[in-house]
């Protein structure tokens, strides 16, 4: 049975003290109201100077892992104000985010730079979560399906079948980020089917089975249930929600 994840993307929010408390409220949560499938894991991705500290306190907790928002493609050198992966490996983290369409539009992070990232990642053993999605005119032209598969096709179809079975992906329509607008359970259902079905034919369906692949944008404690029913949903990135300790707990006991 393949992962599955309920992975909370703090975005720009919460200081390192605000983090602490999150952190604590979620862990308490968690204690009281256990996961009970050994397939459901949950992802914590603070802000980076949080995350040493957020790694220390779910350190013990076997279900609860942490995650970067982003990363450097090098390994080293003179990138000032960058992240490496052996900085964010040796801290803890075991996920990194990459692609989310917030670096694709305010810091031109494109599908070049993501392969790069991606192979960095898969060469220390940290798992990325690769976003791709489309904006709501591409959308409104039906255009959604060619876009995501080019953003698959060009950042990360040059890795072998061992290495992308290793890749969690996202699908987070743009225009349902942070709007309050979330996509349909049908066109989640429609668009994950759709991305299983591009891997399949690149790497076998044995290999796209195996392949976690989330849904972000505007997801909640109260649309999380519908939404990860679907078949080829297994489960979500959470911007907003995941901020609030008690909805987010109820989103990751949604995804049953
Ligand atoms: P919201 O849940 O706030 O819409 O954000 C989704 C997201 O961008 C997660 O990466």
């Amino acid at each position: 049975m393949r992962k599955k994840i309920v992975a909370g993307n703090w975005k720009m929010n919460n200081t390192l003290s605000q983090s602490i408390s999150l952190v604590e409220n979620i862990i308490k949560l968690l204690k009281e109201k256990p996961i009970m499938q050994s397939e459901l894991c949950v992802v914590i991705a603070p802000p980076f100077i949080s995350l040493e500290k957020v790694g220390n306190m779910i350190n013990g907790h076997k279900e609860v892992f942490l995650s970067a928002q982003n990363c450097h493609s090098e390994i080293k050198g003179a990138y000032t104000g960058e992240v490496s992966v052996p900085m964010l490996k040796e801290i803890g983290c075991n996920y990194v985010i990459i692609g989310h369409s917030e670096r694709r539009a305010y810091f031109n992070e494109n599908d070049e730079t993501l392969a790069k990232k991606t192979n960095a990642l898969l060469k220390e053993d940290l798992i990325p979560i690769f976003c791709c999605g489309e904006l709501l005119i591409e959308r409104q032209a039906g255009n959604q399906e060619k876009i995501v598969k080019s953003q698959l096709n060009n950042a990360l179809f040059h890795l072998s079948k061992e290495q992308i079975k290793k890749v969690v992906i996202a699908y987070e329509p743009v225009w349902a980020i942070g709007t309050g607008v979330t996509a349909t359970s049908a066109q989640a259902q429609e668009m994950h089917a759709f991305i299983r079905k591009v891997i399949a034919e690149k790497y076998g369906t044995d290999c796209a089975e195996e392949i976690t692949i989330l849904y972000g944008g505007s997801c909640n404690a109260k649309n999380a249930q519908e939404l990860f029913a679907n078949a080829d949903v297994d489960g979500g990135l959470i911007g907003g929600a995941s901020l609030i300790a008690e909805d987010f707990i109820n989103i990751i006991h949604a995804n049953k």
